[in-house]
């Protein structure tokens, strides 16, 4: 599959780290050590206290800010929850829909994903719709069967158009803060099990369009080589995304890749 259909991606996932107060520090360290050439889209998902501070600090960067989860509800008595309206009217670019994170500790079926996903694609928004196996699945041989079933229920009820613009991210919950990352090859297999999935659902011309990030333990040492993998358009990045230093590594080596493409 060709990957001049698709640009790169990378994408920090700062959880439930950063004080606002630190955002401002953070975002210029990052800013004097990214690299000139613009080989990919960069982002941040920060916590919601977070967002404001961090949209003042990147007005003129190229980083693209998201959130990290949504309600499915369009408003009302939800206490204590942010509707995909209130982050599309930050002009927030992008958000996190099922991590594994909130599927087990908020209790998140894929159901939910999907509410998320059509309420973040109706604000205009791109979900980065989250995937992942468990050890014991992977163990039991249940991988592709169950990121199958994931894919396609994160993805019901939007048209071909709509998926085009969503962005999936491959995590298995095994490599998640593990710093156990999946190697290359098992990496590239699901995320080409992923856009096969696509292609049947939805077509070629969709599937070669979507753009596939892997994302569990991706550190500056291995991002290349898993970022040179046909199917990996690029990585979501927790832990190793905190670190300036070393999110600018992973964000330059989208250029290795693209040199040896
Ligand atoms: P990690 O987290 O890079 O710290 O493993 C990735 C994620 O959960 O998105």
């Amino acid at each position: 599959m060709n990957k001049k259909y698709r640009k790169a991606l990378i994408v920090g996932n700062w959880k439930m780290n950063m004080l606002p107060s630190e955002v401002k520090g953070y975002v210029a360290a990052l800013r004097g050590l990214l690299p000139r050439q613009k080989t990919c889209d960069i982002a941040v998902c920060a916590p919601y206290v977070a967002i404001p501070a961090l949209i003042r600090a990147a007005r003129d960067t190229r980083l693209g800010i998201g959130a990290q989860d949504v309600s499915a509800h369009e408003g009302g008595a939800y206490t204590g929850e942010v509707s995909a309206a209130m982050l599309s009217d930050l002009g927030l670019k992008y958000c996190i829909a099922g991590h594994s994170e909130c599927r087990r500790y908020h209790n998140e079926r894929s159901h939910n994903v999907n509410e998320k996903v059509v309420a973040l694609v109706n604000e205009g928004i791109t979900p980065i719709v989250c995937v992942g196996e468990t050890e014991i699945e992977r163990s039991r041989s249940l991988t592709l069967d169950h990121i199958s079933y994931q894919v396609k229920a994160a993805l019901a009820d939007l048209t071909g158009a709509q998926v085009r613009r969503c962005v999936i991210a491959y995590e298995p919950i095994w490599a998640i803060g593990t710093g156990k990352t999946a190697t290359a090859e098992q990496a590239q297999e699901i995320c080409c099990h992923i856009r096969s999935v696509i292609r049947k659902e939805y077509g070629a011309r969709i599937a070669r369009a979507v753009c596939i990030l892997y994302g569990g333990s991706m550190n500056a040492d291995n991002a290349a080589e898993l970022l040179a993998m046909p199917d990996i358009d690029g990585g979501l990045i927790g832990s190793a995304s905190l670190r300036p230093e070393e999110f600018a590594k992973i964000i330059a080596a989208t250029a290795q890749e693209e040199a040896t493409a």
